[in-house]
């Protein structure tokens, strides 16, 4: 997608040939600076501090990792660490799991000397075909835009999101933006309510920053705004992204997610969860009980940080002093909650069966 007017992916590799570029999502609405990682370190420490956030990012920001940790040292040794340490910086994205299981499988059976081009060869792959799998989520999600859209001739669609499901939380496009984009570049009228999503605010900052730069009409609310939105017919259809869908069909995405599926099943508004094969874990049958739920620091909760009047970035505390608090991070919508999903291959319903007409060589994995 563009910023004023220049092509970017949210990360790349530098002129160099070696060092990963990303853009620092942590200064973002606010300031747009791009960061160079050189060393397993850099990644992991983008990671985790969320200078790269987002499913699809988190495993390519970790594929690079290993690619940097490689110049290094190329050893058995070395990769199983570097293995290591980038599984530990985020828990609940399984995007991450399957990135490393991805270079692994490229790495670790082939001489050392060709360790390193094999895993930039595979980063590079990774990152492609991210982009070409969210492009495919654009276009089937953009045929439920359309349906809502005939439905109502001359008027506009309204789509609620939550967090950052877009083209920065992926390589390129997005999951739960890719059909807003694909719809308003097609010139249908779409406008986007986009939750805050405390503690971090990925809505109110990345979301909105997206969909400002990329002219799609939208407005910000308070995390607790969908719920009357929904009940006095504002929101034709809710999409998010998610970080890790269960085989039955249970999505975990930010917190906050849950409670609004729950208020859109109440008032009759479709809910979709868009998502690339790379997040669904055929490894869990119940999302709900299963999935690991990421805590995080309290100071998320307790403090904030924004830009002052005069141009500062600065952090201040907006609860009780000595108030202790509590920051989970992701939570599970039962499947039974979701609509349908929309994935890279088309869309189905959040059940194993639907997930296996989708992915139909799973079948033989079960079997
Ligand atoms: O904690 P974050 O900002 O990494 O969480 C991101 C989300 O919850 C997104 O909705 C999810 O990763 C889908 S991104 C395409």
């Amino acid at each position: 997608m563009k910023v004023e007017g220049k092509h970017y992916r949210s990360i790349w590799l530098a002129a160099d040939g070696w060092a990963a570029e990303i853009i620092d999502q942590t200064r973002l609405p606010h300031e747009f600076v791009i960061e160079r990682l050189e060393t397993l370190e850099d990644a992991a420490r983008a990671i985790e501090t969320m200078q790269v956030r987002g499913a699809p990012l988190i495993g390519a920001t970790a594929a690079y990792g290993l690619c940097l940790a490689l110049r290094t040292d190329a050893s058995d040794d070395a990769l199983e660490a570097a293995d290591a340490r980038l599984r530990r910086t985020r828990p609940t994205a399984v995007n991450l799991m399957w990135a490393l299981d991805e270079m692994l499988g490229v790495i670790r059976n082939i001489p050392r000397a060709d360790r390193v081009a094999a895993a930039y060869r595979r980063a590079g792959e990774i990152c492609d075909e991210d982009v070409e799998t969210c492009r495919a989520i654009g276009q089937n999600g953009l045929s439920l835009i359309e349906e809502v859209a005939a439905n109502k001739p001359g008027k506009t669609v309204n789509i609620l999101t939550h967090c950052n499901a877009g083209w920065i939380a992926t390589v390129d496009w997005g999951t739960a933006l890719a059909p807003i984009y694909m719809a308003h570049d097609k010139g249908i009228a779409v406008h986007v309510w986009a939750d805050e999503t405390r503690p971090r605010n990925q809505g109110a900052a990345l979301t909105a920053w997206e969909l400002n730069s990329h002219g799609v009409p939208h407005a910000i609310i308070a995390d607790n705004a969908g719920g009357h939105l929904m009940q006095h017919g504002k929101v034709d259809l809710v999409i998010t992204g998610t970080d890790r869908t269960a085989a039955n069909g249970d999505v975990c995405n930010k917190i906050g997610t849950y409670l609004k599926a729950l208020a859109a099943r109440d008032n009759n508004v479709p809910f979709y969860v868009a998502l690339p094969h790379t997040t669904i874990d055929w490894s869990i049958m119940d999302g709900v009980r299963d999935i690991p739920i990421e805590e995080r620091d309290a100071r998320e909760v307790t403090h904030m940080r924004g830009r002052t009047a005069s141009g500062a970035m600065e952090t201040i505390e907006i609860s009780s002093p000595g108030s202790g608090a509590a920051n989970p991070a992701f939570d599970v919508t039962p499947a039974r909650l979701v609509s349908g999903l929309i994935t890279e291959r088309g869309v189905c319903a959040a059940s194993h069966e639907g997930l296996l007409g989708l992915y139909p060589e799973r079948r033989d994995d079960e079997s």
